[in-house]
């Protein structure tokens, strides 16, 4: 049994934060910003908009160029670490949005899946899994992450970088001949999350009232999360070793080298990095997909971002493969070889 990529779609938020916006609230600039990163502007959630709200629009768009029907939806995953339900967001984005808009009837089953910058590479290899093993025919895979929430906006080695966004693929069962998923490798590695995490945190009014409350220490604090906490230089460099490596092992597991890489579509986290790996897979620079300038590391949402935008440009053509790789907090990293 096979699967294909046959539709994509995203979703950004109104308003645009540019470097020289951000060098108004800290001590940075857009000549140091745009040289170390490739960035220049970043969008961020505002007002009424909702992280909810954005990946519903992406999967609307999915959907409508693959023209299914959502009631031909039977799995929703939602790729994201920033939920707008600690529970997880994915059934949210069904019911509330997707079923009525449309009048979808049926209750696909819809999950979160919580690998940060990872995310969505991990939802495209669990769609091609539930697809082979599982008899699912339709599955929607969104990238959705508003990591804005979660940057201490005083920190400029980390508010600089992040921007909030959402991009979905309709991944469809088909006949083997037509696969369109055909190798991935997939890591994790807890050591490294001393360089990059946002961790739980007391939340101060109910320590205030777990202590008062007993002195058994019963019942526990609530707890919320911390902003997001990382060591630039080390993820950088793990950035740069793991990613080759797991592209060179996916194009291995598919039969492929590195000469039959028509795009390489990387997760848009810097420009050096990027730059850095196509250089040590021999890519040429016309053959790398990126739109980090314009809207910064969107974590989980990246990847789908910029596939929508050179889907629809016309840049990405039916029939062409795309090396793909997401890597980041965890640490967790992995990549997939795709044909549009
Ligand atoms: N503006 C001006 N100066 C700055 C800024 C800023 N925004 N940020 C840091 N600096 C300063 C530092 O304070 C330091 O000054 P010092 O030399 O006086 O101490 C100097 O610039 C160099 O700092 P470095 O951190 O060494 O700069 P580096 O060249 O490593 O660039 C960066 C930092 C851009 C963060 C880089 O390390 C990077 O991109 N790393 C990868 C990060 C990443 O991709 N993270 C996302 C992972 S995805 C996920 O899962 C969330």
């Amino acid at each position: 049994k096979g699967c294909k990529l046959v539709g994509c779609g995203s979703a950004v938020p109104q308003l645009q934060i540019s470097n020289d916006d951000l060098a108004k609230i800290v001590d940075t600039s857009d000549e140091w910003i745009s040289t170390r990163t490739g960035i220049r502007n970043r969008r961020v959630l505002t007002g009424n908009e909702s992280l909810t709200g954005l990946a519903t629009e992406a999967a609307l768009k999915a959907l409508e160029m693959a023209q299914v029907e959502p009631d031909d939806v039977d799995l929703i995953l939602l790729c994201t670490s920033t939920p707008e339900d600690l529970f997880g967001g994915a059934p949210q984005v069904e019911p509330d949005d997707i079923q009525k808009a449309l009048g979808c009837k049926g209750n696909p089953l819809a999950f979160d899946i919580t690998a940060a910058c990872s995310g969505f590479v991990l939802g495209l290899v669990s769609a091609s899994c539930y697809i082979r093993g599982g008899g699912f025919k339709n599955v929607l895979v969104i990238g959705a992450d508003s990591l804005s929430r979660y940057v201490d906006w005083t920190d400029r080695g980390t508010c600089i970088l992040f921007g909030d966004a959402a991009g979905a693929v309709l991944v469809q069962a088909c006949d083997s001949e037509e696969d369109g998923l055909f190798g991935f490798d997939l890591h994790s590695d807890g050591d490294g999350n001393r360089h990059l995490n946002a961790g739980i945190k007391e939340n101060e009014k109910n320590h205030e009232l777990g202590t008062n409350g007993s002195v058994l220490g019963f019942p526990p604090n609530n707890s919320s999360f911390s902003c997001i906490k990382m060591n630039g230089t080390e993820v950088f460099r793990f950035a740069v070793s793991v990613v080759p490596q797991t592209i060179e092992a996916s194009l291995a597991k598919a039969g492929l080298d590195r000469s039959d890489i028509d795009w390489l579509l990387l997760h848009q986290a810097n420009k050096r990095i990027i730059d850095g790996v196509a250089t040590r897979l021999e890519v040429p620079k016309d053959r790398v997909i990126s739109n980090l300038a314009n809207y910064g590391n969107t974590s989980a949402a990246s990847i789908p971002l910029a596939l929508d935008e050179a889907v629809r440009s016309g840049k990405v053509k039916q029939g062409q493969t795309i090396a793909t790789a997401g890597f980041g907090a965890g640490l967790t990293w992995g990549s997939a070889i795709l044909r549009w």
